[in-house]
């Protein structure tokens, strides 16, 4: 099974709508992550991402960012009412402003703290409960301490992404760890850490046999037709690719002009996505400071059509 990872500001309601009317393979979504809060009114924004009718396109588990159990469990059980089966924990944010908190990565060195927070909630909660994590905030062994804790409740899955919260997103997953995690856990695992190629894939099942879910962020948004050649092991021509991926931009570009107003939101939006989509193209890094030099909208979309149609000439 592929699983689209939680991208902030790109893998959104929109996002997760549109790609599988253009893109095949991919069989789950968490979503990225909202904030609990102490007060919620029923009618809560957060809440409302979450309809079922708001969401056609990928199957979306909704996740959650919080240190305190009461109000997690308010906004769980508020999800589950709306039809949410199960709701993800994020233990993995590295976000300065998130680790001061205690929240996130910055709550993987306190097992007795996620001890408590478990023991808290998971009586109280009517969804059932999956883990994001990493392997720890400083040092990559802290998650061997987390791993006997997490076997002691009914947990639905662990994903685990084998970077400290310190590496933030680079330098090496510690596929070590990893397999020690895979060992001690009682639970399902799923991996997720730089998957951007078959060959990468292949390598981590041979290693890890009897993981058989993978959740793919920046691989999959950089090339969207990745989860299709990772399961049909199929690919269609690079001048067909463009011009999938130039209507599935068109139609982002359609559907977040319809709630973006002012003139530089757009635009900003669309950046935020190139920022990976960019790694598509052979050029993406000249691409993408092509686009980041637009500041409106008529000055952005004169910019793609000529990127889109260099790109096919480039290849006929
Ligand atoms: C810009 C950005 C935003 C992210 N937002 C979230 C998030 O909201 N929740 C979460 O659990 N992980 C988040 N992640 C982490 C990804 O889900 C994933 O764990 C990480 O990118 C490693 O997987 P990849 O190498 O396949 O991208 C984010 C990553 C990036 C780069």
């Amino acid at each position: 099974m592929i699983y689209l990872a939680p991208v902030q500001g790109i893998t959104d309601r929109i996002y997760r709508n549109l790609f599988p009317l253009y893109f095949k393979g991919v069989d789950i979504a968490i979503a990225p992550f909202i904030s609990s809060v102490k007060k919620m009114k029923p009618e809560n924004n957060l809440l409302r991402e979450f309809y079922p009718d708001k969401n056609t396109g990928i199957p979306t588990i909704p996740q959650i960012m919080s240190s305190n159990p009461d109000d997690f469990t308010r906004l769980a059980n508020a999800l589950y009412d709306i039809g949410c089966g199960t709701v993800n924990w994020n233990l993995g944010c590295p976000f300065r402003m998130v680790v001061k908190k205690g929240r996130g990565a910055g709550m993987l060195c306190y097992p007795d703290r996620i001890e408590s927070f478990l023991e808290k909630t998971m009586p109280a909660i009517k969804p059932k409960i999956s883990i994001k994590l990493r392997i720890g905030l400083t040092y990559p062994a802290e998650v061997l301490e987390l791993i006997p804790i997490f076997n002691r409740f009914e947990l639905e899955e662990l994903i685990i992404h084998p970077r400290t919260g310190e590496q933030m997103y680079e330098g090496k997953v510690d596929l070590d760890i990893f397999e020690q995690c895979l060992n001690l856990s009682k639970h399902r695992v799923v991996y997720n850490g730089d998957i951007d190629s078959l060959e990468k894939l292949e390598m981590l099942t041979k290693r890890f046999a009897s993981v058989d879910r993978w959740m793919i962020g920046r691989g999959l948004i950089g090339n969207p037709f990745l989860a299709e050649k990772i399961k049909f092991n199929t690919e269609k021509p690079y001048n067909e690719k463009i011009k999938i991926i130039r209507a599935f931009h068109d139609q982002l570009f359609t559907e977040y002009s319809k709630i973006l107003s002012g003139p530089s939101h757009i635009t900003n939006k669309m950046k935020e996505i190139w920022t990976y989509m960019g790694s598509f193209f052979e050029n993406g890094d000249k691409i993408r400071k092509r686009i980041n030099k637009t500041h409106h909208r008529d000055n952005y979309v004169d910019i793609v059509n000529k990127i889109f149609h260099e790109a096919q000439i480039v290849q006929t």
